[in-house]
């Protein structure tokens, strides 16, 4: 059993964890006394995944009492960060790895098994993370690590401590896994990069300038050696080549920077079909001080400026984004700027995070500034309720449209009911009086709205998946 605990590329890495397993033997299960295998895969970006994770190591203990042949490891960014703290805190760990050997999991369980508890942190990556097999939770979307690593340095943001530099993965190698992932009978796909819109400038940096070698085309693709080799930026070359592998109806992108947001990417989600009309665009802060002690480079009327032009261009997009409250030093009006900004951008949805210190960020420093909790507690309240407001508005102009969706299954709470996503990311519920596998489009008409989600009723279905759903094997 792989359990995660943080973002988009963790979960990832965990289907790549799943694969290997599998590959070694085991199956898959949803409990953790079935399991013979537990992998934690962890990340650092927010606090309560630390306290998530040493809480469930202590349930662990207990099992791992009764049952000293279980195998625990731990993954992912927090694993890499807190290595001497795991082992302190947890001795019953077996096995504790890095984000950049997430290809020897199974080695190391392997060899733990035989000479007891190891602790491994590769600093490099040795294979890229898409070399590996996947286990992919749904058999029609699948995501797609395009990049590792970030070149910003957002003050609040441990990622590039832990993953590193940028580094994207050669254009055409993207192109032929997407084609592969098509044939497989995947419909959607989602590109993940820490810095996602940045894609491809270590690559054509380096091929900049001078003669081109042999495998530039493999490098950067066919536009960008065919065009005139300069800043030409590659994401939104990306985003098309991958629309137009036969079989994919829909492409989504996470998380792109703002700083880096180009009007050539903008043109390709409003050109291409198969991009969906919907941009996550993290704000972080409102206030430009705020912005600037961040590091991020833009300021509020920058970021709503491009906001502008993106709903200028995209026809119906549709808005989320991520926005930090309490980072050092945030002023009542600061606060009330993000308030302002937010009601302006009328986000359909945010995610909203307390900051929180990550050790070695440069923010963490600023101990002096650090914002009470309680204060940042009843700041989040109130932006939590201007983006209620939005959202809700957003759902609600939905009614009476009919919205293609993607079929995710039954809801968990009525089997008449089924659940799926607007091409807008919404979540959209529906009765259907026949079964509908997962992954089939239809197309259904927007009947009612609540703050997260709509309701509607089904027109007809337009396709049905080209392969049949994966049943979940549970080990006995
Ligand atoms: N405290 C709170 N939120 C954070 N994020 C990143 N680092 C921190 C931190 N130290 C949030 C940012 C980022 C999202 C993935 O997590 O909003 O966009
Ligand atoms: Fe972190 Fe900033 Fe890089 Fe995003 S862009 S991963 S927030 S440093």
């Amino acid at each position: 059993m792989v359990r995660t605990y943080g973002c988009q590329m963790n979960e990832h890495d965990s289907e790549r964890i799943a694969g290997l397993l599998e590959m070694d033997g085991l199956e898959q299960t949803d409990s953790f006394d079935d399991a013979d295998v537990i992998v934690l895969n962890t990340c650092c970006i927010r606090e309560n995944a630390d306290n998530k994770l040493y809480g469930q190591l202590g349930n662990l203990k207990k099992l791992k009492e009764e049952r000293p042949d279980l195998q625990i490891a731990v993954g992912g960014c927090l694993a890499q960060k807190d290595r001497e703290i795991i082992q302190d805190k947890a001795p019953h760990v077996d096995v504790v790895f890095g984000t950049h050997n997430v290809a020897r999991a199974t080695g190391l369980l392997a060899e733990a098994r035989i000479s007891g508890p190891i602790t491994e942190i590769i600093e490099e990556s040795e294979v890229f993370p898409s070399a590996l097999p996947v286990k992919r939770d749904a058999s029609y979307a699948a995501w797609m690590t395009i990049q590792i690593g970030c070149d910003n340095s957002c003050a609040f943001c441990i990622v590039p401590a832990v993953r590193g530099r940028e580094i994207s993965r050669p254009y055409n190698e993207l192109v032929r896994e997407v084609e592969e992932l098509a044939a497989s009978g995947i419909t959607e796909v989602t590109l993940l990069g820490q810095n996602v819109n940045s894609y491809g400038r270590d690559l054509t940096l380096k091929l900049r300038g001078g003669e081109l070698p042999p495998d530039a085309e493999d490098l950067a693709g066919k536009v960008w050696v065919a065009g005139s080799h300069t800043a030409r930026p590659l994401f939104s070359d990306l985003l098309r080549s991958v629309s137009e592998v036969e079989g994919i109806r829909r492409v989504r992108y996470t998380s792109p920077h703002p700083k880096d947001l180009r009007p050539e990417t903008i043109t390709a989600m409003a050109e291409v079909a198969e991009i969906c009309e919907h941009l996550h665009l993290p704000l972080q802060s409102g206030s430009d001080e705020v912005l600037s002690a961040m590091h991020r480079g833009y300021t509020a009327d920058r970021y709503l400026a491009k906001v502008h032009a993106a709903r200028l261009e995209i026809v119906d997009l549709a808005l989320s984004t991520d926005i930090i409250v309490g980072f050092p030093g945030e002023s009542d009006s600061d606060f009330e700027k993000t308030l302002e900004v937010a009601a302006e951008a009328r986000f359909d949805n945010a995610y909203t995070f307390v900051y929180s210190p990550r050790p070695g960020t440069q923010a963490a420093e600023l101990v002096d500034k650090y914002v009470a909790s309680s204060v940042a507690s009843t700041r989040m309240e109130r932006l939590r309720k201007v983006i209620e407001r939005s959202s809700r508005l957003g759902n609600e102009s939905r009614i009476g449209h009919s919205e293609e969706v993607i079929v995710e299954g039954r809801s968990k709470r009525d089997p008449n009911i089924l659940t799926g996503r607007t091409r807008h990311n919404r979540l959209i519920h529906f009765p259907a009086n026949r079964p509908i596998r997962a992954g089939s489009y239809a197309q259904v008409n927007v009947t009612a709205a609540r703050t997260f989600n709509l309701m509607g009723e089904l027109v007809e279905v337009t396709a049905s998946p080209k392969h049949r759903t994966r049943i979940p094997v549970v080990a006995s």
